[in-house]
């Protein structure tokens, strides 16, 4: 497991760290990684995996809702806590084999308090 905390700067704590302006996220990776990651409130899912290292995360766009390569599939039990899909995103998501029920994109999922222990794992590569 590896354990990480950022904010807007990016790394900012020791891990382990917990503070109340955060929220825990799990991420496993295609290979069965597991990582624990601690995020200010406010940064995209999208910003927060990559910065922690996981390079399965390509993000090739940056966020700006073009590439579809920040998909994730997210935790059933989380993902009536999500912000409604937008029609751009579902657009995006319907081009992709590995869409399924609990895909969306992680750069258009703001992290915020009612999102503390978000759990996402990385879908079968596309690219
Ligand atoms: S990073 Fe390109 S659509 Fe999310």
């Amino acid at each position: 497991m590896v354990r990480a905390t950022f904010d807007a700067e990016g790394l900012t704590a020791s891990p382990g760290d917990v503070r109340t302006d955060s929220v825990s996220l799990a991420v496993t990776t295609r290979s069965g990684e597991f990582h624990q990651l601690n995020s200010a409130i406010g940064l995209s899912l999208m910003e927060v995996i990559r910065d922690s290292g996981v390079d399965e995360l390509l993000a090739l766009c940056g966020g700006v809702l073009s590439c579809a390569t920040c998909h994730v599939l997210v935790d059933p039990e989380h993902l009536g806590k999500l912000d409604p899909i937008s029609d751009d995103e579902d657009d995006l998501l319907s081009g992709l084999a590995a869409r399924e029920p609990g895909s969306r994109l992680s750069c258009q999922i703001r992290l915020q308090s009612g999102l503390n222990g978000l759990a996402v794992t990385l879908p079968a590569e596309e690219w």
